[in-house]
């Protein structure tokens, strides 16, 4: 009984052995891994090739239109796509200002005001459609309605603009939830510049009505066309 264990025994550790080989021993396999956890991964290394892009290049080039994080920050005088339209000599230096009037805080004195403080011209509506499919519509919708795509995701609390009581709210309160957010709605000011923030109030005043327009917003000379249809 014991025999048979004991050469057994010896007969196991040989054929480990002989399969494992000793320990130090050089072999042209690459070593048996039980638990590798996190020693081989896939990532990008620094300067090297990278089978995961098409084009086989590791280190990516960074997405045209962005800015890398560290560079200035886009201001009047180097925003890629042209200043903002409307932006008033005084404020040419600082896109991102923290003054004390109505365009900088939304403020008349103590009370919210109301009005666009910069001059509305169809490149500012077109500014301000750009800008704000680009922040608010992910949440909000494009037609301003609260049925963004982050509703799908479980975002729950996300309002329609839509709603009477932001149609009657002032230009100045809503730069404030702009600037400073609201209850569950984060600031978007470190986000968008001031002129741009007027452009995305100016273009979801046109939103609102647009979803409450009558014949008469119609210009008179296109009244027959929409009759006939
Ligand atoms: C990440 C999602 C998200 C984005 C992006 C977003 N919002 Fe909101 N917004 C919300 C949520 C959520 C609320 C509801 C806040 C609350 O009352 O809890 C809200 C509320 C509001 C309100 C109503 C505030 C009030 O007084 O009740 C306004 C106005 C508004 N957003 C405008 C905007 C504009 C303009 C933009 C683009 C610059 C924008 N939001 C971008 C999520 C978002």
């Amino acid at each position: 009984m014991l025999r048979g264990f004991l050469l057994l025994f010896v007969l196991t550790g040989v054929a480990l052995v002989a399969i494992l080989g000793f320990r130090g021993q050089k072999g042209s396999q690459p070593p048996f891994e039980l638990f590798p956890d996190m020693v081989r991964q896939v990532k990008v290394r620094a300067q090297a090739p990278l089978g995961f892009f098409a084009d086989g290049r590791g280190p990516r080039l960074p997405v045209a239109g962005t800015v890398p994080i560290g560079y200035e920050m886009p201001n009047p005088e180097n925003t890629p796509s042209g200043a903002p339209p409307g932006e008033s000599l005084s404020h040419q230096r600082v896109a991102f200002s923290a003054g004390t009037d109505y365009y900088n805080t939304g403020k008349m004195g103590d009370r919210w005001g109301t009005g666009i403080p910069i001059e509305v011209t169809p490149q500012l509506m077109e500014r301000g459609r750009e800008r704000f499919n680009i922040t608010c519509a992910m949440c909000h919708g494009a037609t301003a309605t609260g049925n963004g795509i982050t509703k799908q995701y479980g975002l729950a609390t996300v309002v329609t603009l839509q709603d009477d009581r932001i149609r009657k709210m002032a230009d100045g309160e809503i730069f404030n939830t702009l600037t400073n957010g609201k209850n569950t709605m984060m600031a978007y000011g470190p986000n968008i510049m001031v002129a741009d923030r007027w452009a995305i109030i100016a273009y979801l005043r046109a939103l609102q009505r647009s979803q409450n327009a009558s014949i008469n917003d119609v210009p008179e000379e296109h009244h027959a066309e929409m009759e006939k249809k």
